[in-house]
Order: structure tokens, then C-alpha cells, then sequence
């Protein structure tokens, strides 16, 4: 495998451009799972996805299997998902509730918080095996912000809610729209595999430049209507106004936070005028007030990054996870977010959104996964080692929280995200 140095590392992203090599060498893949994906907190599941003892979701951090799981104390851990005795994927289920978890091979058990419950025929071995030694083996740390569990393989560095700064206000914005005060991920998952690097689904959801040309087909005006009939609303939702309007997108803003985390401005306010939301006001209000929920409603955010691999929307609110395989592969999971309090027809129309925007036969995100497969292609020339990521407008800091906004088409957003790359790939440990 290719080593690169830490001034090889810098010398592959410019102020304006980033090397081609960053998505076409499986070398820099494997130092990304292990200096990015391997040391920083990672997004790995809601604690509404194992809500009771022995509930378990099988997922990855990077490549590892790692298994999140709630034990007898309600305590939630993330384990990795390996046998202590030799090495076998010890949880093969997506998800579910066991009282222990067996491996298939030799048979032994452990508890969900991955201690070794008991190894079989255990008069062979010369001495007693402990529990935790001999466990699955937990995570180095996991903390929790308003339920959505992040992990980190690595000892040392910020605590969670230092890293995700000005991100933690998203999640704290997101439970107060809910009338009972906390969301669950329910409804299941969308999920689909695309040809390409992980990072170009990082780039693109803080990407205002690309809806009115890869989108277009989605942007006319025919399928507009199409959105409408989905959605079972006459008014309809629009979301795209197709190639002449794309300087609309500027007024909304990109935002780019440290630590790689950025988010785009909301879409304008979408009046809304069924009764399923009046009733959802009405519940707001109640716990609320009639300001504060205004100003609850008042969307200032669109897709929100929480950098390196998860993403939140906000306009209609789910979690995307963003799974490397390889440096040519990507998994992606998209899980609707229930507002807790709120009318069932809300949710059930919020899934119909996302079945026509998010899936893998949507009118939307179809574009997104075809562009990145064919940049993963274009990228195989050598005729230009570089891409561009020059577009800029004018920049504003906030020196509270080190947010940098500028208009929606910039590309500064993108260029945070190689700026925390680099960070993260150059560090000693
Ligand atoms: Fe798991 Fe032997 S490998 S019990
Ligand atoms: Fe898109």
C-alpha cells in the first residue's frame, strides 16, 4: 500500500482545487479509515433504534462491524462485532432483540454490553477467561447529543459536543419541532449502493449549484406536479424553478462550521395550508406559544453535514448515513425522522416526500448517485489531476462559533470539508 507523508497529504488539496488521487487511490482510502474514520467521532445510530433491552443494530464505523446495543441497564454500547475466540462476526442480523449474542462457530455468548457470558466447553482452557478480556470489546467512547449516537475508535482529542459545535443547535432545533419534545427514526430505511467515492455525497449535499441542472428533469413544472399528486396536495410542493432560476439559491447561503460540519440555508418557507399541519401547530402552540413556534418553523437550514458521515435534513426531516466501502463504492442509508406529538398523516406524508426525492427510484437522488459515478469515471483520466472547487461570494465570520457563511452557490462549504481532511490526515494520532 501507498504511504503518503503528511506533505504529500497537503500538497493534494489547494486552496481552490483538490488532487484527483483523493478519489481514485485505494492508499489514501485505507488512511482515511484510519485517520479519519478510525480517530474522530462517527455517526452510528438513534437510540430510538434499540429503545429496549437487548434491541441491537448492526452497522460499521469505516469497514469495522460494530454493533450498537442496549443492555440490561439500559445502558447503550457500541461493540465491535467480532468474536473474542476467533474473530468471527459475532451479529449477523441488521437489527433486532436477543437475549445474548452467540457466535456460530464454537458457540460462545456475550451480553450486550459485550461481556463474555460463557465460553463453551470451557474445562480445555488453562486458565478462566475474563469477561472482558475475552469480551466483544467495546468502542473507546460513545456519547449521545438528544439521542443520536456518535462513536470514536480513539482515545484522546474534544469530547462530542465540542466537536460537533454549532451542529449540536441543529439537533437541539430539531426535538423542540417535535410536539412531544424528542424524535425517533421510525418508517425504516432506504438503502443503495452508488460507484463512487463517499466523499463526493459529502460535497454534494452542501452543493446550491448543481439541483437546477442535474435536477431539471425533477425542476419543470410537469414534475412539480407529479410531487403534488404524490403527496396527495393539490397546492403541491415545488422545490426546483429549473435552469433560469438558479441564482435563487444564492440568497439561501451555505455555512461552513469547523470541524468539516457545514449546512446550506433553508428553502424558502413552504406554506403549507392542510390540516394535518394546523393541527401540528396547534400542538406546537400548545407547548410552545404561538412566537416561538413561528419561530420554530421558520427553517434557516436545509441539509445539515455532521462530518465525516452523517447528514440531516431538515425541510423534511431524515438522517442519511454515509457508509464507505471503498474508494470506488458507497453505501447509503436514509432514515425518516419521526416527530414525536405530531399527527400520523405528517409522518406518512413525510415518507411519501422522501420515497419521491431520497430512494434509490426517486426523482432526485437518482441524479446525485449517476453524477457521482460517472465523476468516480471521469476521474480515471489523467488529463487534468485537479477538480475545481473555486466558486466564491463573499464571505462572513460569526467569532462565536467560527461559522463561516457565504452565498448558496459558493463552493466554500466543499473546501472546509478538505481543510478538516487534511487536519484529519495529517495528524500523528
Ligand atoms: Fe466465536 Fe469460536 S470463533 S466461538
Ligand atoms: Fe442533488
Amino acid at each position: 500500500m501507498t504511504r503518503y507523508t503528511a506533505k504529500e497529504i497537503r500538497g493534494l488539496v489547494r486552496a481552490d482545487r483538490v488532487h484527483r488521487d483523493l478519489y481514485e487511490d485505494p492508499g489514501i482510502f485505507e488512511l482515511e479509515m484510519e485517520r479519519i474514520f478510525g480517530r474522530v467521532w462517527v455517526y452510528v445510530g438513534h437510540v430510538s433504534q434499540v429503545p429496549e433491552a437487548g434491541d441491537y443494530l448492526c452497522t460499521r464505523i469505516g469497514r469495522q462491524p460494530v454493533v450498537l446495543s442496549r443492555h440490561d441497564d439500559g445502558e447503550v454500547h457500541v461493540l465491535y462485532n467480532r468474536c473474542a475466540h476467533r474473530g468471527v462476526k459475532v451479529v449477523n442480523e441488521e437489527s433486532g432483540r436477543a437475549r445474548k449474542f452467540m457466535c456460530m462457530y464454537h458457540g460462545w455468548t456475550y451480553d450486550a454490553n459485550g461481556d463474555l457470558d460463557f465460553a463453551t466447553q470451557l474445562e480445555g482452557y488453562p486458565s478462566r477467561l475474563d469477561p472482558v478480556e475475552f469480551g466483544m470489546g467495546r468502542v473507546a467512547r460513545v456519547e449521545t447529543w438528544r439521542g443520536f449516537v456518535f462513536a470514536k475508535l480513539s482515545d484522546g482529542g474534544p469530547g462530542l459536543a465540542e466537536y460537533l459545535g454549532a451542529n449540536r443547535q441543529v439537533l437541539d432545533d430539531l426535538a423542540l419541532s417535535a410536539p412531544d419534545g424528542e424524535v425517533e427514526l421510525a418508517g425504516g430505511v432506504h438503502r443503495y449502493m452508488y460507484r463512487g467515492n463517499w466523499k463526493f455525497q459529502v460535497d454534494n449535499l452542501s452543493d446550491m449549484y448543481h439541483p437546477a441542472y442535474s435536477h431539471e428533469s425533477s425542476s419543470r413544472r410537469d414534475s412539480g406536479e407529479q410531487f403534488a399528486r404524490r403527496k396527495g396536495d393539490k397546492g403541491g410542493i415545488r422545490f426546483f424553478e429549473g435552469r433560469g432560476r438558479i441564482k435563487s439559491l444564492d440568497p439561501l447561503g451555505v455555512s461552513a462550521l469547523p470541524n468539516g460540519h457545514s449546512w446550506q440555508g433553508g428553502l424558502p418557507a413552504i406554506e403549507n395550508t392542510s390540516d394535518v399541519h394546523k393541527r401540528y401547530v396547534c400542538l406546537l402552540e400548545a407547548r410552545h406559544g404561538a412566537g416561538k413556534t413561528r419561530q420554530i418553523l421558520t427553517k434557516t437550514r436545509h441539509n445539515v453535514i455532521f462530518y465525516p458521515n452523517m447528514a440531516m435534513q431538515e425541510l423534511n426531516p431524515h438522517v442519511r448515513v454515509i457508509r464507505p466501502v471503498a474508494c470506488d463504492l458507497t453505501e447509503i442509508f436514509v432514515y425518516p425522522i419521526r416527530l414525536k406529538g405530531a399527527p400520523e398523516e405528517m409522518f406518512r406524508d413525510q415518507i411519501r416526500m422522501i420515497n419521491g426525492t431520497h430512494s434509490a427510484s426517486s426523482m432526485v437522488q437518482t441524479d446525485d448517485v449517476e453524477a457521482f459515478a460517472r465523476a468516480q469515471e471521469g476521474l480515471l483520466t489523467r488529463g487534468n489531476e485537479w477538480l475545481l472547487l473555486a466558486r466564491r461570494g463573499p464571505e462572513e465570520t460569526d467569532p462565536d462559533t467560527g461559522r463561516v457563511r457565504s452565498i448558496g452557490t459558493s463552493e466554500l462549504a466543499m473546501r472546509n470539508h478538505y481543510g478538516a481532511w487534511v487536519e484529519h490526515m495529517c495528524r500523528a494520532a
